[in-house]
């Protein structure tokens, strides 16, 4: 059998990488995880992607994807967005501290997920690829399934929240799979040079 061709997903977010590993297990990769450890400064979810993309690619000399993310929630203005991972210490710690803030807000509390995947190639232009997921904050923890603030995200037409849905479930809404589905669509993976 010919080496399957590497792909680097640039995070460190055990989360993240097992959503990746589901969502592009037929794409005919051998998928590298790869820490970046930059630092979020970028304005936009687009700067951040392109900044762990293009970290990972220049390190490793491979093709690199990188991914940044976060929930929106209308009654605090899109707060926390491009921070929603720098709430507070802990990802515990970060949701009890978003529930706090919307405490006595009126509801429903209308959010989203954004997610955003860039795609580095040694030599080529980095291409991105945009996912989003509408959806309500809920104030009681639901679920246990997925990571970060799945427990408290509720679906539309659902009943469920993403900490309720098994990964088949979560991909067929999930703000991650539609970027990663752009991504593939795109035909971008299969122009990489070999
Ligand atoms: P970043 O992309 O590394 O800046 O981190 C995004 C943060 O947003 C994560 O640490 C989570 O707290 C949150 N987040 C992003 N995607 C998801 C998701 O699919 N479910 C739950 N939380 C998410």
């Amino acid at each position: 059998m010919a080496d399957r061709r590497r792909l680097v997903i640039a995070s460190g977010n055990a989360g993240k990488l097992r959503e990746y590993r589901e969502l592009l297990a037929g794409a005919g990769f051998e998928l590298v995880a790869f820490d970046s450890e930059v630092e979020e400064v970028g304005a936009t979810y687009v700067e951040n992607a392109r900044l762990k993309a293009e970290t990972a690619c220049n390190r490793s000399g491979l093709p690199s994807l990188g991914d940044d993310s976060g929930v929106e929630v209308e009654a605090l203005g899109g707060f926390p967005g491009l921070h929603s991972a720098r709430l507070a210490p802990t990802q515990e710690a970060r949701t009890a501290e978003l529930l706090r803030r919307l405490e006595g807000k009126p509801r429903p509390w209308n959010a989203r997920f954004a997610c955003v995947v860039a795609l580095a190639a040694p030599g080529g232009p980095t291409q991105f690829f945009e996912g989003e997921c509408r959806g309500e904050i809920v104030p009681e923890w639901r679920g246990k399934a997925g990571f970060g603030y799945d427990p408290i995200f509720l679906v539309p037409g659902t009943g469920k929240t993403f900490g309720e849905m098994p990964p088949e479930e979560k991909r067929l809404y999930s703000h991650r799979a539609g970027a990663v589905r752009a991504l593939l669509e795109s035909g971008a993976l299969n122009r990489l040079p070999a």
